[in-house]
Parts: C-alpha cells; structure tokens; sequence
C-alpha cells in the first residue's frame, strides 16, 4: 500500500500547487472549445438561487473560499466542475444555464441542480429542482443559441462543434439519498430490491444517454456513485458498519455502479463515434485520508441544520477547512472536490477512469 499511498499524497499535493496563483502549472491552451455539465449538487454552481426549495446555498458561509463569495455552489469554494473547466485551460468557470447569455454558451453551459435526479421524482421534498430530463430539455435551448451563433460560420457546422466539445455527467446521488433511501421508508424502497431499482435507474440513465450522444455529444465521461453511506447525513440516519460507514447504502450504490460500467462500453462498440468513459468514484475515494492532512472524515465543518443536512446561516464554520472531508453533512470541501477532479482529470490508480480519463479523452 505505501508506494500507493505516496503517489496519493504526491499528486494530491501537485494539484494543490496547481491551484496556487503563480504556480499554475496546467494552464494555457483550452483543450475542448466547449464543456457542458449535467448534473446535481456535486456540480450546480447557481441553477438552483431562483427555485423556491431547500436545496439552495447563496447564502454565507457557502462559497467563503470562493473568490464571488457564495454563487449557489455547495461547498466552501471551487466545485469539481470548477476545477475541470480549470484544467481543460478554461479562463472562466462554465456560466449556470440560469444565467449564461449571448455567445458565452459556445464554451458551453453547466445546467446541473442541486437535489436533482435521474428519476423526476428524486427530490421532490426539497422543492424545486432541474432533473436530468428538464436538463436535457435546456440543452436543446442551448444547442438553438448555438445553431444561431454559427450560422454565418463557413469553417465549422453546428454538427461538428458539438461533436468536439466535452459533456460531463454526474447524476444518481440524489436518487438514493433522496428518494429510495429516504427515512423512514420509500415508496422506492417498498417497490423494489436494491437490485431492481439500480437497473431501473440505469435503464432511464442509458434513454438519457442516448439523447445526449443524439444531440452530438461524443467525448462523453459519466461519473459512478461515490460512498454515499459515508456521508455525515446517513450516518445521523442509519448505524455504522465497522468500516465507519453505513455499507447497505454503499453496497446499493456499487450495484448501480457496476450496471453503468457496460452501459459505456455498448456505447463505444455500437454508437459510431462515441468515445464515453467512466469514472469510478468508489477507486477515487480509496487511500488515507490522513496523507494530504484530512483528519475529519464523519463530520461537516459548518454547523449543519439536521434536517437539511445543510450549513445555518451564517454559521461559524470550522477554520480548518483543508482538514475536513465534508464541508456540510452531504458535500466535500473544496480540498477533496481538488482530488476528485484532478483525479479524474488524470488517473492516480489506473481503475481511477475506464478506458481512459479526461485528459486522454480530449487528446483522443
Ligand atoms: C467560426 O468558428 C470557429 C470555431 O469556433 C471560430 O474560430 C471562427 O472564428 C468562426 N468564424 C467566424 C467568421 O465566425
Ligand atoms: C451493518 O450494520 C447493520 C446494523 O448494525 C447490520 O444489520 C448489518 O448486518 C451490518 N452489515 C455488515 C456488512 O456488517
Ligand atoms: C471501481 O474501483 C473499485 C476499487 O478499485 C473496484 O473494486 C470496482 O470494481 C470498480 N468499479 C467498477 C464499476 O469498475
């Protein structure tokens, strides 16, 4: 495990140096001319600050690591999306859907909301959200914007711009945490095994794929669950296993998991010109804590309001955010959204991404 373990700590500490101003050393050139992320919380970086629902953040202390201070982001400062458009050599985060305007959406759009799913239903007591489906929708919006901007472009078709952009998926979350999982019981969790409901949501999950390699998505990387029985909130829910998480809830999401993995290689086999990865969250999250200095993996660093499972606010939170894993009782610090990313961005263990990870998907 130790040379693991310090390749860990190397890159970890890269990436950290990468994110210092002054010592960037992945910048330059923009490797992808558009990025679009469909996803939830792990990526919304404001859909949601118009919706009327408790899945909503632009308020103190979120976004206190951040230079606009809180923008809708559900962490402490940059989210994985942030950093992806960072190492792609992106100048700017991607505009939220909500709010990108003209010819901004050319290097595309994040159209990911907080509490979203992949079902509809996934959510629906948090209030008003944007389910990948509605997603899918907007982007169709986007793709007409796009159309218009291009049209009097000799050089380059509509077609072909969108086969060349990069499309990031990250959904399924919330179809656990806030719908099968949800306490005491779920009509989900009445209805159907573990089993049965992992491969309904795959189903719905391949129909959405499909759409989005119909629209001309190509270069497609779609994130697995992480260990969503890890999290503050479930713990306060359910008892511990002796790995200090609730592990029906992480055996729940594996299942769904390793449905997914297939999912991307019929896409690359049958669907001509689709280059899709995966991304496993289950090998990003492996290795100690401890070596890049995390000491606190069961608790947020902001006082949580336990219903929510989101910071109060204005909060005193902790002042030691680089030695937390969570910043609420749901989402990472900005520390480990940095590892997540750029783990992703550029595998640390080789079953980090599947056939490849970002960095290799773009040059391909
Ligand atoms: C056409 O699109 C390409 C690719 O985005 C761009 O570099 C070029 O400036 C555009 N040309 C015109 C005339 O808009
Ligand atoms: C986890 O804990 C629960 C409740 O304490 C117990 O029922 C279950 O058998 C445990 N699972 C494993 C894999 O140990
Ligand atoms: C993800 O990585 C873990 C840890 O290496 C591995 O056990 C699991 O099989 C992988 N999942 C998939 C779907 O490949």
């Amino acid at each position: 495990m130790a040379p693991t373990i310090t390749k860990w700590i190397l890159i970890a500490i890269l990436s950290i140096l990468v994110m210092k101003p002054g010592i960037i050393l992945i910048q330059g050139q923009q490797q992808v001319p558009c990025l679009f992320f469909f996803g939830d919380s792990q990526f919304d970086n404001g859909n949601n600050n118009q919706l009327i629902t408790t899945a909503k953040v632009n308020y103190p202390p979120y976004g206190i690591d951040f230079p606009d201070g809180p923008t809708g982001r559900f962490t402490n400062g940059k989210n994985i999306a942030d950093f992806l458009a960072q190492f792609l050599g992106f100048a700017n985060p991607i505009p939220p859907f909500t709010t990108a305007r003209g010819s901004d959406v050319l290097k595309g759009v994040n159209y990911a909301s907080g509490g979203a799913g992949i079902l509809d239903e996934s959510g629906i007591l948090l209030g008003g959200r944007i389910p990948l489906n509605q997603q899918l929708i907007n982007h169709r919006t986007t793709i007409g914007r796009i159309r218009l901007l291009l049209i009097r472009n000799r050089t380059i078709t509509p077609e072909s711009y969108l086969n060349k952009c990069l499309y990031v998926v990250n959904m399924g979350s919330n179809d656990y945490l806030n719908n099968y999982f949800l306490q005491p019981i779920s009509p989900s969790r009445i209805l159907f095994t573990p089993d049965r409901f992992a491969a309904n949501l795959i189903q719905r999950l391949t129909q959405q794929l499909r759409t989005l390699y119909n629209s001309g998505a190509r270069k497609v990387a779609v994130f697995g669950l992480g260990l969503l029985g890890c999290t503050p909130q479930e713990l306060s829910m359910f008892p511990a296993n002796a790995s200090g998480c609730v592990d029906f809830i992480n055996e729940a999401a594996q299942l769904f998991n390793n449905r997914l993995k297939p999912v991307i290689d019929d896409f690359n086999t049958n669907s001509p010109g689709a280059q899709f990865i995966y991304v496993n969250i289950t090998s990003i999250s492996l290795g100690d804590p401890a070596s890049i200095g995390i000491t606190v993996v069961n608790a947020a660093c902001c006082v949580v309001e336990a219903r929510s499972g989101q910071c109060v606010r204005n909060g005193i939170p902790c002042s030691n955010r680089n030695e937390y894993a969570f910043w609420d009782n749901f989402h990472p610090t900005e520390l480990l959204n940095l590892v997540t990313a750029s783990r992703s961005f550029n595998v640390l263990l080789p079953e980090d991404a599947y056939p490849v990870d970002i960095q290799r998907l773009v040059l391909q």
